[in-house]
């Protein structure tokens, strides 16, 4: 029997534009580190060795409910400690408290010789994200653990559908402002009109045509967003002026990272995900707003066991 494990959880980028809440895609940087070890005393310990202060009760930690939601369907009393450094900052909208939950569940399972399937694993972490922000998601959840881009067609029963695409590179900035989730979600307009609607499900199912036939110009144009974006974008300073900006070099398209407030754009090329990154960093050098920016790939593993 296994004692320990060490995984990598990575960032992942959720709506992808026109896909509020069913679409989401795998980065290959940057990644959460997680250690879980068997104790002898049933029941969970949660440690951190970074700077983000999270809770430590299991209940109000993300991956900690996700982890409870899987030992109440084990029913064995065993003792697990989870130790975690986080690379994705949280309330980044780079699927931080996705990360966490998945890459906590997906590890507990390996621990324990894979008693449950994928589909299983995602139920159990979608509670790590109604702890982090009041609603069940699998959009971030779904990419981390199996990586590449997917699809979630429904949540009640679950329904997921792993996408094919053609090679894309990212570049992602993330202005060091926190737009909480919560927050992001609870400005939305509840309704849509049938106009918007119609403009809405034309793209995503272009996007999603444009993936599986390798269409990089169909990609382009299915690349927008009527319904979210106009809202959530108000919250983002510089996001018009890194959007535009970003389409004029060759950017494929993009847009809010989830919830914000980090922002992508998708390539056909490295040197064009470079270029917007460049941008990226201008922009918000002159607003005078702190950052980070990624240069990064699809990831096609999700969380990934390391020696
Ligand atoms: N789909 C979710 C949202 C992702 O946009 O609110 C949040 O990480």
């Amino acid at each position: 029997m296994r004692n320990y494990i060490r995984i990598a959880a990575p960032a992942t980028i959720a709506n992808l534009v026109c896909g509020f809440d069913i679409l989401g895609l795998a980065l290959e940087e940057p990644m959460d580190i997680m250690e879980l070890e068997r104790t002898d005393d049933p029941g969970l310990v949660i440690r951190h060795t970074d700077e983000y202060a999270l809770p430590l009760s299991p209940e109000e930690n993300v991956a900690g409910a996700a982890l409870l939601a899987l030992l109440q369907e084990l029913q064995e009393p065993i003792g697990l400690q989870l130790t975690t450094t986080k690379h994705i900052k949280p309330g980044s909208g780079l699927g931080s408290s996705a990360a966490s939950a998945a890459g906590a569940v997906v590890a507990a399972n390996r621990l324990l010789g894979n008693p449950f399937p994928t589909p299983d694993l995602i139920r159990f972490a979608m509670n790590g994200e109604k702890v982090a922000c009041g609603v069940k998601h699998a959009d971030n959840i779904t990419p981390c653990i199996l990586g590449g881009i997917t699809l979630i067609r429904a949540i009640h029963p679950l329904d997921i559908v792993p996408l094919e695409a053609p090679p894309l590179h990212v570049s992602v900035v993330h202005p060091q402002i926190e737009v909480r989730t919560s927050d992001a979600r609870q400005i939305l307009r509840k309704e849509v009109s049938l106009k918007q609607a119609i403009r809405q499900w034309g793209n995503i199912a272009g996007l999603i045509a444009g993936f599986l036939q390798k269409d990089y110009r169909l990609i382009s144009r299915s690349l927008e967003d009527v319904i979210i974006e106009p809202v959530r974008s108000i919250l983002i300073p510089g996001f018009a002026e890194v959007k535009s900006r970003c389409l004029e070099a060759g950017a494929l398209g993009g847009g809010i990272s989830g919830s914000g407030p980090s922002v992508f754009m998708l390539h056909e090329t490295q040197t064009q995900a470079e270029s917007t990154a460049a941008i990226m960093r201008d922009v918000y050098n002159r607003i005078g707003i702190d950052h980070k920016t990624y240069v990064t790939r699809v990831n096609t593993d999700g969380v990934k066991e390391l020696p």
